[in-house]
């Protein structure tokens, strides 16, 4: 709800991290949607950093579901262009900060596997899990091979996931993996925002449209398109001066500089003074 946004905006601006605060928006809206619809399992993230995702989930797991995210830390990667790339991109993620972070931000404690998410399927059940964050590794195989685990462990039901960086210039391994597997199914693609991409297993009807109204509610603009042959949402945000208009030094800026976040976060307070005072 609006009031688990607003309580988290001193953690969202404390955290250095790669989550926009449109998918926040979209994860608040679609956890509530689907616990609205009656649909339980728990919720796992692949990719965890500084928690800056992670702990927004936390907020939004109910009683008896767990939230596990997986991430190696700085464990070394399975192979050496993973390694590559977590040198490159996330030097200094450590699991003692995260822990300490989690202890401090995170609502509920989540369950912790610091492996490579190649392994998670020895340690999540199949089927359990209603909402799946993948922004683990952004190479070709290893999104590949989160997708057909995604497709595993996600409840046959209106079980949801999200795929970071899907059009991102600089992962192309992204959307070379996700985009066959949509077409292939049983995913299918819902929404799009400019960063990740949402596509659920068998979506509840009822989960899409509390989906939809919230963001609409949240002051979002949604554009309809088809694509193999399923509606997809599109999020209208001007690509321009949204989250991808940045110097390479640009760590962090993405939350001040998206057209529109500050209007949107001053709305939210608003509403959120309002609540208070209805009370
Ligand atoms: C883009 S960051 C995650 C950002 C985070 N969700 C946030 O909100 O800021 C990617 C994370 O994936 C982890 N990672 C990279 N390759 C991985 C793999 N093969 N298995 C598990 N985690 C991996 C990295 O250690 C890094 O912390």
């Amino acid at each position: 709800m609006q009031q688990d946004v607003f309580d988290y905006l001193p953690v969202y601006r404390r955290l250095s991290g790669w989550f926009a605060f449109t998918d926040l928006l979209v994860f608040d809206a679609l956890l509530d949607a689907q616990t609205a619809s009656g649909t339980t399992g728990d919720v796992l993230e692949i990719g965890v950093m500084h928690g800056k995702s992670a702990f927004f989930l936390a907020r939004k797991v109910e009683a008896g579901q767990e939230l596990i995210v997986c991430d190696l830390f700085e464990m070394p990667p399975p192979g050496a262009a993973n390694a590559a790339e977590n040198a490159a991109s996330y030097p200094g993620v450590t699991r003692a900060a995260f822990d300490r972070s989690a202890e401090q931000l995170a609502a509920r404690p989540p369950r912790v596997l610091q492996l490579a998410s190649a392994l998670l399927g020895e340690h999540v059940d199949a089927g359990t899990v209603r909402f799946a964050h993948i922004d683990g590794g952004h190479l070709y195989p290893e999104v590949a091979a989160d997708v057909a685990l995604a497709e595993r462990l996600l409840v046959a039901q209106d079980g949801w996931v999200a795929f970071d960086d899907i059009r991102t210039p600089h992962a192309p391994g992204v959307a070379a993996a996700v985009w066959p597997a949509l077409a292939r199914g049983p995913l299918e693609p819902v929404l799009i925002t400019p960063t990740k991409l949402y596509a659920a297993r068998q979506p509840d009807l009822t989960t899409r449209g509390r989906l939809q109204q919230r963001l609409l509610d949240y002051g979002l603009e949604l554009e309809e398109q088809k694509v193999f042959d399923h509606v997809l949402l599109r999020v209208v945000e001007d690509l321009d001066t949204g989250p991808y208009r940045r110097p390479s030094t640009w760590r962090g800026a993405r939350v001040t500089r998206g057209l529109g976040r500050e209007e949107l976060v001053q709305r939210l307070r608003g509403a959120a003074g309002r609540l208070t005072r209805l009370r």
